[in-house]
């Protein structure tokens, strides 16, 4: 992470029925130096310590890990870590014997629990076709012709065209629970920073090779087109500077109060959580912010909603004191699994401000 952007944050530990909310220091420690990356406000390794309480957050690899617990993060997620900072991070040696302090034994599976693949993220679903099946009109039919009719039409689409229409200013935006960066590739050129932040620590890492392409860039991905057989596909994301990622909780964020002039939520709510996103995000957005979603509704089960979700939604944004101003639902959201194994979702979008 940047330095430069530390003060930002804040200790999102629970006291007091909230966010602690001390301030974050850089802490070397024999332990755990810092190191840094290239340019030196890039710290690669090293500690973030809460002035307030004391608590620690380890950065590794350039990802902080902000989240409310962060050794229980590090023992829970410990063999999903080692494997993605081999493939894709990097690790001093002392940071490498540092981490080795979590190490738990294998029980049972831990992982993050999502799917990060670069052809949804990044790319439309039409081109995607296209490089999936040489004759993508034969191969799907009429599904072809849709494709391409919604080219260009995605949830993402539509949330960085209103978030472009917004009147300034367009300083701070946050994309909460922001995957490997597919939204924030599109909206971060609209401000002058934005923080990604997302549960998982694969997400992150693969966020800032494709973005910010730390601790090296990432500039194709493998496109499986049927079993066995994959294509290799130039990643089109552009340069984003002005991005920063972090491993958080969208439910308990790391930053004070009214911060963002933006807030996005991007097929999150389902899954993280309807009530405790909102609370998140309404709370760290400012005055006169605006909030976008967008979402499938693809709740689970005990956490779906009793009425129709765009309702149950609308309630709970009122209910914090923001007003839906746009919306579109039925936004198809489709991407490949392999060249015959295609999901669509129909999403709802909006943005939201605060009643007056
Ligand atoms: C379906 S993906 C959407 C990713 C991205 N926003 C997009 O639209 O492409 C859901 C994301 O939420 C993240 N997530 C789940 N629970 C979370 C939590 N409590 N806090 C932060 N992120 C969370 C997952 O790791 C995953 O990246
Ligand atoms: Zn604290």
């Amino acid at each position: 992470m940047k330095e430069s952007t530390l003060p930002l944050f804040t200790c999102p530990r629970p006291l007091h029925g909230g966010g602690c909310g001390g301030a974050l220091v850089l802490r070397s420690t024999p332990a755990l130096p810092i190191t840094r990356g290239c340019p030196a406000d890039e710290i690669r390794e090293g500690l973030l310590r809460c002035v307030t309480c004391g608590q620690e957050h380890p950065v590794l690899s350039g990802v902080a890990i902000l989240t409310p617990h962060p050794d229980d993060y590090l023992r829970r997620y410990y063999h999903s870590l080692r494997r993605d900072l081999a493939r894709y991070g990097a690790l001093s040696d002392p940071a490498d014997v540092w981490l080795s302090r979590y190490h738990t034994p294998r029980r049972r599976k831990q992982d993050y629990g999502a799917d990060f693949r670069f052809s949804q993220q990044f790319e439309d679903a039409w081109d995607v076709a296209r490089a999936a099946a040489d004759d993508p009109q034969t191969l799907y039919g009429p599904f072809a012709e849709w494709l391409a009719q919604v080219r260009g039409q995605s949830p993402y689409a539509v949330l960085s065209r209103w978030a472009a229409q917004q009147a300034a200013p367009r300083r701070l935006a946050l994309d909460t629970g922001c995957g490997a960066g597919g939204l924030a590739s599109r909206v971060t050129p609209l401000y002058q920073t934005l923080i990604g932040v997302d549960l998982s620590f694969l997400a992150i890492l693969l966020a800032r090779k494709a973005l910010l392409h730390a601790p090296t860039a990432e500039r194709s991905y493998l496109l499986t087109r049927w079993r066995g057989d994959t294509v290799e596909r130039p990643l089109p994301v552009r340069d984003c500077p002005g991005a920063e990622f972090v491993v958080a909780d969208c439910t308990a964020l790391p930053f004070p109060g009214g911060l963002f002039d933006a807030v996005f939520s991007s097929n999150v709510i389902d899954i993280a959580s309807m009530e405790g996103c909102l609370d998140e995000a309404v709370r760290t957005l400012d005055a006169a912010g605006s909030f976008f979603l967008t979402d499938p509704f693809y709740f689970r089960d005990g956490e779906v909603p009793r009425e129709d979700p765009r309702e149950a939604l609308r309630s709970a944004l009122s209910a914090r004191g923001l007003t839906v101003s746009e919306e579109q639902d039925g936004v198809p959201w489709a991407w490949s699994i392999y060249d015959r194994h295609w999901r669509v979702y129909f999403n709802y979008c909006c943005v939201a401000q605060r009643s007056r």
